[in-house]
C-alpha cells in the first residue's frame, strides 16, 4: 500500500511521528516538496532526530529516502544533513537517493528571500532559506537541477546565466554587491561530486519500486494551509504541500496511491505571519507554546498558538482526499479545564462554515466556538482508545464528527511509544 502523510493546518502538525510509526510498514519515503525549510522531529530510544530534507522514516534500518523532483535542495544544507545523520549512526551512503530533476538552492536565492521579505510592504516571516525564489526561478524556466549540476559544461553555462541575472537584480533594486560567478562554480562543483552517488531518475527508481511491490509513504512537509494554491495565499509556502504534489512532486500518478492520512494537533498552531482565526490573544498562548515546546524545528521561532479550527481542518480533508486523520499533542491540553473548538466563522451577520479563499475575510471574520469539558488527567501512558479519560474520548469524537473521517492514530507525547493506533489508516 502506497500512503501520503499531509499535514492538514499550517504544518508542524507532528508528521514526523507520524511517519516514524508508519515508516515500520514502509520501504521507500519520498518527499516531494519544500526544502529545508521543513523540520520533522521524532524521538527515538530518547534521541531527538530532526530531519530537514532527509525523509525522516530513514530512522529505521533498511530504508531507502528519495528526495523527489518537487523538492529544492540546498546542496550544503542536504550534505550537512547527511553527515549529522550519518555520525549518529543513519546509513546515508546508500539510503539516501536524489531525483535528477530536483531544483538547486543557491546563495542568491537565499539574499533575494531575505531581502524581498525586508522590502515587502506585508512579511510572510518566510524561513529565509531561498526557498521561494528558487521555485520562481523553476516557474520562470532559468532554474539549475541536479542533473545539470552532474553535467560540468550545462552547468557552468546555466549558472553563469543565473549569476549575472541575479547581479543585476541585487544592484539595481537593492544596491547590493555582487556575487562571485566563479566561486560558486567552485563551490557547487565540489558539491556535485560528493552527491552524484545518490542522484538517480527518480520516476525510473519509484516505477521499479513499485513493480517489485515495495511500499511507499510520501512525506508532505509544512501543511495544506501553506499550500501555494489552498492555503492562506499570499501568506504560504511556494510549493503544493497537499497530497496532489505527490504526484507532481515524485513522478507517480494518481492511481499509485492508495491511502492519504491528514495530520492535525489537538489544537493549531502556526510560525510566520498571516491570519489565523482562533489564534489565542491571552496567557493561553504561553501555557501551550510552553507546555507543547511550540518552537520552530528549522528557525526556533516561537509558533503562535490558537485552538483546534475544524473550518480549517475540513478544508485540508477535503483539497487532500484524507481517508483518515492522525491527532497529535493531545497531552498537551490535558490541564485544561474547558476546550473550545471552532465550527465556523462569523464575518458579520453572515456564518461561514466553508475555508474563505479571500484573505480579508479571513482576516476580520471571528471564529463560532463549541465548549467541551477538558479531562484534566495525564493521557501520556494510555495504550489505546478505551484507556483515554472519558472527556478526551468525547473531545477526539467530536473531532470526527465535525470532520467527517476516522481518526486512525492518536500520540500523546513526544516519545515513540506515546502513540497508538486506533483503526484503520
Ligand atoms: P518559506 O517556505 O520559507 O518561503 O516560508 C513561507 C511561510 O511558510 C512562512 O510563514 C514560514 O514560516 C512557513 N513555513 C515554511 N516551512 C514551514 C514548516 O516546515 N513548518 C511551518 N511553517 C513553515
Amino acid at each position: 500500500m502506497n500512503i501520503v502523510v499531509i499535514g492538514a493546518q499550517w504544518g508542524d502538525e507532528g508528521k514526523g511521528k507520524v511517519i516514524d510509526v508508519l515508516s515500520e510498514e514502509t520501504d521507500i519515503l519520498i518527499r516531494y516538496q519544500g526544502g529545508h525549510n521543513a523540520g520533522h522531529t521524532v524521538i527515538a530510544d530518547g534521541q531527538e532526530f530532526i530531519f530537514h530534507l532527509i525523509p525522516s522514516g530513514l530512522l529505521h534500518r533498511g530504508k531507502v529516502g528519495l528526495i523527489g523532483n518537487g523538492v529544492v535542495i540546498d546542496p550544503e544544507a542536504l550534505l550537512e544533513e547527511m553527515q549529522r545523520l550519518s555520525a549518529r549512526g543513519i546509513d546515508v551512503t546508500q539510503a539516501v537517493k536524489i531525483s535528477d530533476q530536483a531544483h538547486l538552492i543557491f546563495p542568491y536565492h537565499k539574499k533575494l528571500d531575505l531581502l524581498e521579505e525586508k522590502s515587502r510592504a506585508g512579511r510572510i516571516g518566510t524561513t529565509g532559506r531561498g526557498i521561494g525564489p528558487c521555485y520562481v526561478d523553476k516557474v520562470a524556466r532559468c532554474g539549475i537541477r541536479v542533473a545539470d549540476l552532474c553535467d560540468p559544461h550545462v552547468f557552468a553555462e546555466k549558472l553563469r546565466q543565473n549569476v549575472i541575472e541575479k547581479n543585476k537584480i541585487f544592484q539595481a533594486l537593492y544596491q547590493e554587491p555582487p556575487m562571485s560567478y566563479e566561486e560558486l562554480l567552485a563551490r557547487y562543483r565540489g558539491f556535485a561530486d560528493r552527491l552524484a552517488p545518490h542522484v538517480v531518475n527518480g520516476v525510473r527508481f519509484l516505477h521499479e519500486a513499485m513493480r517489485q511491490g515495495k511500499r511507499l509513504l510520501f512525506e508532505g512537509a509544512q501543511g495544506t494551509l501553506l499550500d501555494l494554491d489552498h492555503g492562506t495565499y499570499p501568506f504560504v509556502t511556494s510549493s503544493n504541500a497537499t497530497s496532489g504534489g505527490a504526484c507532481t512532486g515524485a513522478g507517480v500518478p494518481p492511481t499509485a496511491i492508495h491511502r492519504v492520512i491528514g495530520v492535525v494537533k489537538a489544537y493549531t498552531t502556526r510560525v510566520g505571519e498571516g491570519p489565523f482565526p482562533t489564534e489565542f490573544s491571552d496567557q493561553l498562548m504561553e501555557q501551550i507554546r510552553t507546555k507543547g515546546k511550540e518552537f520552530g524545528a528549522t528557525t526556533g521561532r516561537p509558533r503562535r498558538c490558537g485552538w483546534f479550527d475544524a473550518v480549517v481542518a475540513r478544508h485540508a480533508i477535503w483539497v487532500n482526499g484524507c481517508h483518515s486523520i492522525a491527532v497529535t499533542k493531545l497531552d498537551v491540553l490535558d490541564e485544561m479545564e474547558t476546550i473550545q473548538v471552532c465550527t465556523g466563522y462569523r464575518d458579520g451577520a453572515t456564518m461561514i462554515e466553508d475555508f474563505p479563499s479571500n484573505i480579508g475575510t479571513l482576516t476580520r471574520c471571528t471564529p463560532v466556538y463549541e465548549a467541551l469539558p477538558g479531562w484534566r488527567t495525564e493521557t501520556g501512558e494510555a495504550s489505546c482508545f478505551e484507556e483515554l479519560p472519558a472527556a478526551a474520548q468525547r473531545y477526539l469524537k467530536r473531532l470526527e464528527a465535525l470532520l467527517g473521517v476516522p481518526i486512525c492514530l492518536i500520540s500523546t507525547g513526544s516519545k515513540r511509544e506515546q502513540a497508538f493506533k486506533v483503526g484503520c489508516w
